[in-house]
């Protein structure tokens, strides 16, 4: 009863302006593949293999938000007919979770627009698990809900309102198992700043054991998003900033200012602190010089840190792998980097020091 499902194209989604940089490590002549539809921020290559859609073989780059095998698009203005369309080809596959979500629209933080569930998106999404239910599948309930690794995944993808894609591909990684590669982040209604859905993004995917009591050090905290979700997990937050803070962090008992440059704070200081947060908006090489020579000073023990590392051009983000190395270099065992979806022209670093000495 399931076909085996075969395709010759993969997709990859990421944020409005990526794309090049991404098609152009992936594409002849640098890679094996050859470009084919494409949109902002969605696109779909091609290759001569005819892969089975559970292989594992997608690219992994930091600026790819979402990736899968594309299987075929459905074109058309009546969404009950189009999810017909698709039930009827993909029912009876071998798949065991399904997301639907939409291409990004605009850029993070534009006009307020932030990637993930879109209206249009959860409307899809409610009217498949109805259909699905009414089919009586099981898998109704997977319906935009966080998919394990493991998991079998088909995606249907409104890259116009218009037209879906179908994808598939098992969930390898946590990032994978969020609908679009996006971890959901409920805004706050008193949000000091966008930084706190990046950190709220972030803790996630970085998989820190952060902990209620933790001592954190942030460079570059005001205005004081991350700081505001730092304390709401319960952290012991210390932000260095010439600039100021937002009254309601600057009073919280739990929060220090230390109002300068992280240059003009002695090194020793920074000996109670488990993680940093660098989230200052200075170039790269400023970044890692300031970082080094923290992390690095004799009396720190960070386990932890999180770096949002700014880009001052797409095609920087070729310099991705020498990041990682110079800070595997300080003694961080594991060290990785992804674009989150709410960052912009830039990525989050994150690090940590497995040894039980630290
Ligand atoms: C993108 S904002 C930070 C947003 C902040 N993380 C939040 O949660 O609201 C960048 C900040 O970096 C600060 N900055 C730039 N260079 C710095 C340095 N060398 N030391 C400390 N802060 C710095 C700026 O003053 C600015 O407030």
């Amino acid at each position: 009863m399931s076909n085996p499902l075969h395709s010759s194209f993969i997709y990859f989604s990421c944020q409005h302006g990526a794309e090049a940089t991404i098609k152009s490590q992936l594409c002849e002549p640098e890679g094996p593949y050859r470009l084919s539809y494409s949109q902002k921020g969605f696109v779909t290559l091609k290759s001569d293999l005819n892969t089975p859609v559970w292989s594992k073989a997608l690219p992994d780059l930091p600026l790819i938000r979402s990736r899968g095998h594309a299987l075929a698009h459905f074109d058309g203005d009546q969404s009950a007919e189009l999810i017909q369309q698709i039930l009827l080809e993909y029912q009876g596959s071998d798949w065991d979770c399904l997301h639907v979500w939409q291409r990004d629209v605009a850029t993070p933080g534009w006009h307020g627009f932030e990637p993930g569930r879109s209206t249009l998106a959860e409307m899809v999404a409610d009217q498949f698990q109805k259909a699905l239910s009414e089919r009586n599948d099981p898998r109704s309930q997977s319906v935009n809900t966080i998919a394990p690794v493991g998991a079998k995944l088909l995606e249907v993808i409104l890259v116009d309102p218009n037209r879906w894609w179908v994808a598939a591909k098992p969930v390898q990684t946590q990032a994978d198992g969020w609908p679009g590669g996006v971890y959901a982040v409920a805004a706050p209604e008193n949000m000091i700043s966008r930084a706190y859905l990046k950190i709220s993004e972030a803790i996630p995917w970085s998989k820190l054991p952060i902990r209620p009591g933790d001592r954190i050090v942030e460079i570059g905290s005001s205005p004081g998003g991350a700081c505001q979700r730092l304390l709401d997990l319960g952290a012991q937050v210390t932000g260095i900033d010439p600039a100021e803070m937002d009254e309601s962090i600057a009073g919280n008992p739990r929060f220090e200012h230390w109002r300068s440059k992280s240059l003009q704070v002695k090194r020793k200081l920074f000996r109670p602190f488990r993680y940093l947060v660098c989230d200052a908006n200075v170039a790269p090489n400023y970044t890692l010089d300031t970082v080094e020579s923290i992390v690095t000073y004799p009396t720190s023990k960070f386990r932890g840190l999180i770096l949002t590392i700014k880009l001052s051009s797409w095609e920087q983000a070729k310099e991705i792998p020498h990041h990682l190395e110079r800070v595997r270099s300080w003694g961080f065992e594991r060290v990785e980097a992804r674009q989150l979806a709410h960052n912009r022209r830039e990525y989050c670093l994150v690090a940590e020091r497995t040894d039980k000495d630290h």
